[in-house]
């Protein structure tokens, strides 16, 4: 018997590590936690029953010993290095300047090009393919011994496959996915214990514990990415032939690596993984080029603590820590009561952030975000600035957590929360200044009526005195309501008023969306247009077969429901009476999807626009017909560009496809909509 279990062991050894290495170095996983955790139970009983046949490679000894009192200390026997930071494309040419003059060549360089994780860098030690020893970096000359905790990460192979040589030593990254980092969070908040501030600071806590038992229950992930001491193996020329090896071996290499030609290949690779930054699965702080020719490694050696051949190009930072001076309450148009933390300015994400939404009550809530308290912030992107987290442990003494204002901050009516819904509204209605301002604002804007001049501040005088109740209202103004106003001459009340009586002759969709309807947004307005062709129409439907607007492609029962109270309300019946008679007009709607100004063609959009969110661009691109689409092809009619725009860029380039800057976008955008 002991004959078959041995073999059942031995297969069951090989088959768990083969399935660690699917799952941690090749992320294709071939079977559910379930079934690994079957094999599992089934080796540890069989090792249970014949504990003769323990070996300490074995998938259950991952973990084993009782916890130890200390790290020991480990000197390494090829140093730890760092590497020098670059932080512009300027710093990136001067390496490779340096490089190639002190190789003296003129050939561009060749590069490994691959992500810089934000971990903390282990070495591990593999002596005939058993993993024998793992310590930290520490001040690179010296670090601790970590080998019990290294074993319990899954991620490690405790034995390399055949072939590997005799004796090697890989160094990699240590770090926790953020899925993970996030769930750990999560967990130790739900027992009411401190959480991590970022992934790095939980990776290397997690590392530090002196009972392994903890490691291994902590989502933990290595990548490996070079070499310390090894014999038994001829070098092979390439850092990517380095890398491959390792892979064959069983050890976990970052699928992310790219062979790139010069500088410009590096520069490349360094603006498409900022565009990918965000869609990983762990967080990188940059990305880090290597000479890929080891004997040019050789050659150019180092300089103190940093080797001459590789460089890290670091990505503006996305998350800082600042604090917050104030909460305030601001009422939307909508009557949405909403907080908003006012920071002490940080720079984050490659811009200034001194104010940030945190959307509704129960958001401030569950963050617990107090005035005083030090926070992460974070920008990542074009994604609007937010609030990660509290730094529990810089909270000062005598903080009180925030209350729900009971009354408006603007009208003192009451503010209501309904149950189960997270944003507390205003009870004021139009009666409320800051619902009537931002109504009027919506109004006028550039994808609503498009009344040019009445921006933010003339919007707010008119309201506070008085003269401006109502989007109707608007065509009643003459010159003189204006002229009395702060900031504006006689020239501009003229074209102001000008540009009130072209916004008269505007379309069916601008109006509908330019009345403000809960959840009606430029999309939703044009699919309304487009399936009930004018407005009488729609208000019929609204009043006597709601269920017909539910069949509105786009138009979900909550949307449905808001477009029946609008036009069930009669304050809005007289505001649409009152636009009719003030001589607002709109042509029926009879626009067929293919009749629309950009119909059939493909626009593309990289980078970041200063003016609108990426959702916007597309939002009105569609809304005019026009299909947004992730990838340059031939049948691109347009790459719109903005900041930082990514190969999609280069792409069109080499496609000779037209590129429209933000400017180009706008004008384009506007020759269509009227
Ligand atoms: S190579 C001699 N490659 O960055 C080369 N390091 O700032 C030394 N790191 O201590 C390191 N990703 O912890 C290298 N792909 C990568 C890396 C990487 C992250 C870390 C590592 C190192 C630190 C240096």
């Amino acid at each position: 018997m002991s004959g078959g279990a041995r073999e059942r062991i031995a297969a069951l050894r090989t088959e768990i590590a083969h399935h660690d290495e699917r799952y941690y170095g090749l992320d294709d996983p071939q079977i559910p936690d379930a079934d690994y955790d079957q094999l599992l139970r089934e080796l540890r009983a069989l090792e249970g029953a014949h504990p003769e046949l323990i070996t300490p490679d074995s998938p259950t000894q991952r973990v084993a010993g009782a916890p130890s009192a200390a790290f020991e200390a480990v000197v390494h026997e090829v140093p730890m290095l760092s590497l020098d930071n670059a932080f512009s494309d300027e710093e990136v040419r001067a390496f490779e300047r340096r490089a190639a003059e002190r190789l003296g060549t003129d050939e561009p360089l060749e590069y490994l090009a691959e992500p810089k994780l934000d971990g903390l860098a282990v070495t591990a030690i593999y002596r005939a393919g058993l993993l024998e020893r793992a310590a930290t970096r520490g001040d690179g000359f010296k670090g601790e011994d970590v080998t019990a905790n290294v074993r319990a990460i899954r991620a490690v192979p405790l034995r390399l496959h055949a072939k590997a040589p005799a004796l090697l030593e890989v160094r990699g990254e240590v770090f926790m996915p953020l899925q993970g980092f996030e769930r750990l969070n999560r967990e130790a908040e739900a027992r009411g214990e401190k959480t991590f501030v970022n992934p790095r600071n939980a990776a290397a806590g997690s590392l530090r514990q002196l009972d392994p038992r903890i490691t291994a229950a902590r989502p933990l992930q290595m990548y490996c990415y070079g070499l310390g001491s090894v014999s038994g193996w001829d070098l092979p020329e390439r850092q990517s032939e380095l890398l491959e090896a390792l892979r064959q071996w069983g050890l976990p290499v970052c699928p992310e690596g790219r062979r790139v030609q010069g500088v410009e290949g590096c520069l490349q690779y360094y603006r498409q993984m900022g565009e990918r930054r965000a869609h990983l699965a762990y967080q990188i702080d940059g990305v880090v080029y290597k000479v890929e020719r080891l004997a040019y490694q050789t050659r150019l050696g180092f300089l103190s603590r940093a080797p001459r051949w590789a460089l890290a190009h670091k990505f503006p930072a996305e998350e800082a820590m600042t604090r917050v001076r104030a909460i305030e309450w601001q009422v939307g148009r909508t009557g949405a009561v909403t907080p908003v933390a006012r920071l002490e300015p940080v720079f984050v994400g490659g811009v200034t952030v001194s104010n940030v939404t945190l959307h509704n009550f129960d958001e401030v809530q569950r963050k617990d975000v107090r005035v005083g308290d030090t926070v992460v912030v974070r920008r990542a992107g074009d994604v609007i600035p937010e609030v990660v987290r509290v730094i529990e442990a810089r909270r000062p003494p005598h903080t009180d957590a925030v209350a729900l204002p009971q009354r408006c901050p603007v009208c003192h009516s009451e503010v209501l929360k309904p149950a189960g819904e997270a944003v507390a509204r205003c009870t004021g209605g139009f009666s409320c200044p800051a619902q009537r301002q931002e109504a009027i604002r919506h109004f006028a804007g550039r994808l609503a009526m498009d009344i040019e001049g009445l921006g933010e501040k003339v919007v707010a005088q008119l309201v506070e005195r008085g003269t401006v109740r109502s989007p109707a209202d608007l065509y009643g103004l003459g010159a003189a309501d204006l002229q009395s106003l702060e900031r504006m001459g006689e020239k501009s009340a003229a074209n102001l008023i000008a540009a009130l009586g072209r916004s008269k002759q505007t379309t069916l969709p601008r109006l509908l969306y330019a009345l403000g309807i809960r959840e009606v947004g430029e999309a939703t307005a044009l699919a309304l247009a487009r399936h009930f062709g004018d407005l009488d129409a729609l208000i019929e439907a609204a009043d006597e077969h709601p269920e017909q607007i539910e069949q509105v492609a786009e138009v979900g029962p909550v949307v449905a429901a808001h477009v029946h109270a609008f036009f069930a309300a009669p304050e809005h019946r007289a505001l649409i009476g009152r636009l009719r008679e003030a001589g607002v007009t709109w042509a029926p709607f009879a626009a067929r999807p293919a009749d629309l100004p950009l119909a059939g063609q493909t626009f593309v959009l990289t980078g970041t626009l200063a003016g609108m969110t990426r959702e916007q661009a597309q939002e009105a691109l569609s809304a005019l017909g026009a299909k947004v689409s992730g990838t340059v092809s031939k049948k691109t009619r347009y790459v719109v560009a903005g900041e930082a725009p990514g190969s999609k860029l280069t792409k069109a380039r080499a496609l000779a496809i037209p590129i429209l800057d933000e400017a180009g976008l706008r004008q384009l955008l506007e020759a269509h909509r009227r």
